[in-house]
């Protein structure tokens, strides 16, 4: 499986998707914002846009645990730390997830609510983002060379 691909490969085809989630985000948070300060833009569409880049991110979490992960735990003690904490953090991520995907499923909540929540999760997923580049994916935690 994962195992096969080089770190380096791993690491770029992360990198990769991470570039696609931030432009994804970009253009959500802007949508958001432009809802905060009273736009008459379309809800429908917010709401649409919102669940299409949970999905993405629910789809890049299972890569990331499917290649990242075992590429981790293949550089031992240190990185078999580093791979807990991936699947902690995905565990977490997965349920503030289904929260908010079922905000937007079940009990649709007005569009200024829909676009706070949008912009609180972006924000998180910046952050998040950042974080794994600088550490579960730097050269340190997936050396090119054994
Ligand atoms: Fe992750
Ligand atoms: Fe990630």
């Amino acid at each position: 499986m994962g195992g096969c691909v080089q770190p380096a490969e791993v690491r770029r085809r992360i990198l990769e998707e991470h570039r696609k989630l931030r432009v994804m985000l970009d253009a959500l948070v802007s949508l958001a914002t432009r809802f905060e300060h009273g736009s008459s833009a379309d809800g429908a569409k917010l709401r649409e846009d919102a669940l299409a880049l949970y999905e993405t991110f629910a789809g890049h979490l299972l890569h990331e645990e499917n290649t990242l992960e075992p590429a981790l735990r293949a550089r031992g003690a240190e990185g078999e730390k580093l791979a807990e904490r991936l699947a902690h953090e995905h565990r977490e991520q997965r349920a503030l997830l289904a929260y908010l995907v079922s905000r937007l499923e079940d009990h649709p909540g007005p569009t200024l609510l829909v676009a706070r929540e949008v912009r609180s999760f972006a924000e998180y997923l910046y952050h998040d983002m950042a974080h794994e580049e600088s550490t579960l994916l730097s050269a340190a935690a997936l050396p090119d060379e054994p």
